[in-house]
């Protein structure tokens, strides 16, 4: 006879949604845009990769967001994808009402222009593809232009709320 795995709140609570989705660790990236009005960035926890031929990635910024507006205006993105250690640069781009890149040396994608942060691991310059919604996000789809691996170091992970780091 088999038993059902445990089970801590009714299925449809969206704190045990967050709770049991917060065990899946994530990497993160900053995505960033040189847009009409400036240069825009926001912290992604939902990065992936979805197609080879052709390249494609994917992310899904939540439909409150006002970042990924000012992104979709510019047309073009890169993927900063962050080092281990990077915590500050995580929050300074999670964090509303600052201006996110005060103080930030950063260097222009190659493709896009959007700004390029340093100490990340890795970068990946887009076009925009498409955009799907889907419930409270959008699934944004970009056709990787250029990319390139820029520091032999281990990628941020997020997982339980918090950033462990590999070893
Ligand atoms: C580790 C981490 C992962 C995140 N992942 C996402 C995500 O996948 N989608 C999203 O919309 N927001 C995500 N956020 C939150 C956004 O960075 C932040 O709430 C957003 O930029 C709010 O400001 P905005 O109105 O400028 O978009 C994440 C934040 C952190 C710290």
């Amino acid at each position: 006879m088999s038993t059902s795995p445990a089970r801590t709140a009714p299925h449809g609570d969206p704190d045990h949604f967050r709770h049991v989705l917060s065990h899946v660790p994530t990497s993160v990236v900053v995505v960033t845009a040189q847009a009409p009005d400036g240069p825009a960035g926001m912290a992604v926890g939902s990065f992936t990769s979805i197609s080879l031929e052709p390249q494609l990635v994917g992310f899904y910024p939540a439909r409150t967001s006002s970042t990924w507006p000012r992104i979709r205006d510019a047309g073009r993105f890169c993927v900063n994808v962050l080092a281990q250690g990077q915590d500050e640069l995580a929050r300074r781009f999670a964090r509303r009402g600052a201006d996110r890149f005060a103080d930030l040396p950063t260097t222009a994608a190659p493709y896009s222009g959007a700004p390029v942060l340093d100490g990340i691991v890795a970068w990946i310059d887009c076009e925009l593809e498409r955009e799907i919604e889907l419930g409270d996000h959008t699934l944004v789809v970009g056709q990787v232009i250029d990319l390139g691996v820029t520091r032999s170091d281990h990628p941020m992970v997020f997982s339980r709320g918090a950033y462990p780091g590999l070893n």
